[in-house]
């Protein structure tokens, strides 16, 4: 874009506001103006005029995209439809970081990443959701979960809201795992980088289903997970700044209520009935694991 070489007058920078205000609510578009289909060579499809995505995996090779805008913050939603039948050895990774073209040796110490990852199963078993939060390059914050329904049989929605003083992780509206900020406790929060969606379909029967027991079934070729209905209510960074600070607080509106959203009463019940029945591996009770003491944000309720 270039600028008048003249001072900009009132309207000018008006039109600027304007312009960036709108780009706060990042309203869903198509999957061709939202995405980039980045690897699997033909494996990664758009389709119905850009309503729905779809990944494969062969034994050749698996598939992935990525969005083609960076956030900063932001409600992300997305529908996803797994792997059905015998999905075993295989995983859909569903999740945000910082983008790739730094390069993970130069990202060292500060990679972060907020992960959704689906491990599939022998028809009839059960998925496991896997979740995992990294900051600063240090994860080991996993919990994992069944499902209440089948993730194959449907389209379901699974959200990231990502705030500054938390990240919460949702699926059809349920909370199933809330990450605080505990950086008064010196726990590093993922909160200086911007980051881009990504989606992956991939081999990994080394470990995935019941810990590398048992392995894909290539005859069952090819696995697709199926992608819907993506919308990110989001601050777009773009060339070193975020659509959201030119916002000015009067203009807060019900759109941008996720950038302060925190777990109400109700949405607590969700989560405890959640983490109650469907959590299966929560690395905040691995005693065994951390013999030195429990990571500090493990400590806060
Ligand atoms: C697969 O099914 C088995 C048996 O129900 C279960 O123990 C396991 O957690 C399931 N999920 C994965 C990914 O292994
Ligand atoms: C698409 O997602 C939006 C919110 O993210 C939701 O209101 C709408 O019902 C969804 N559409 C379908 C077809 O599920």
């Amino acid at each position: 874009m270039s600028f008048p070489c003249t001072t900009p007058t009132v309207p000018f920078m008006l039109l600027i506001s304007l312009v960036l205000a709108s780009f706060m609510v990042v309203s869903a578009g198509t999957f061709y103006q939202d995405f980039d289909l980045k690897w699997g060579d033909g494996r990664a499809k758009i389709q119905n005029n850009g309503e729905l995505l779809t990944l494969s995996l062969d034994k050749a090779s698996g598939s992935g995209f990525q969005s083609k805008s960076e956030y900063l913050f932001g409600k992300i939603d997305m529908q996803l439809k797994l792997v059905p039948g015998n999905s075993a050895g295989t995983v859909t990774a569903y999740y945000a970081s910082p983008p790739i073209h730094i390069s993970l040796s130069s990202q060292g110490n500060t990679h972060d990443e907020i992960d959704f990852e689906f491990l599939g199963n022998l028809s009839g078993d059960p998925y496991i959701l896997h979740t995992n939060v990294f900051s600063q390059g240090k994860g080991n914050r996993e919990q994992q979960f069944y499902l209440w329904f089948d993730p194959t049989a449907d389209f379901h929605t699974y959200s990231i809201l990502w705030n500054p003083q938390r990240i919460i992780f949702s699926v059809d509206g349920t909370p199933i795992r809330e990450f605080k900020n505990s950086e008064s406790i010196g726990v590093p929060f993922p909160k200086n980088q911007p980051m881009r969606i990504y989606s992956s379909l991939w081999n990994a029967d080394d470990w995935a289903t019941r810990g590398g027991l048992v392995k894909t079934d290539w005859t069952q070729a090819p696995f697709t997970a199926s992608y819907m209905n993506f919308s990110a209510n989001a601050c777009v960074w773009s060339s070193g700044a975020s659509s959201c600070t030119s916002t000015s607080p009067s203009s807060t509106s019900s759109d941008n209520a996720w950038l302060t959203q925190q777990l109400d009463s109700t949405s607590q019940e969700r989560l405890q009935w959640v983490q109650k029945n469907y959590m299966i591996y929560n690395y905040c009770t691995d005693t065994k694991r951390f013999p030195q003491g429990l990571p500090p944000e493990c400590n806060l309720s």
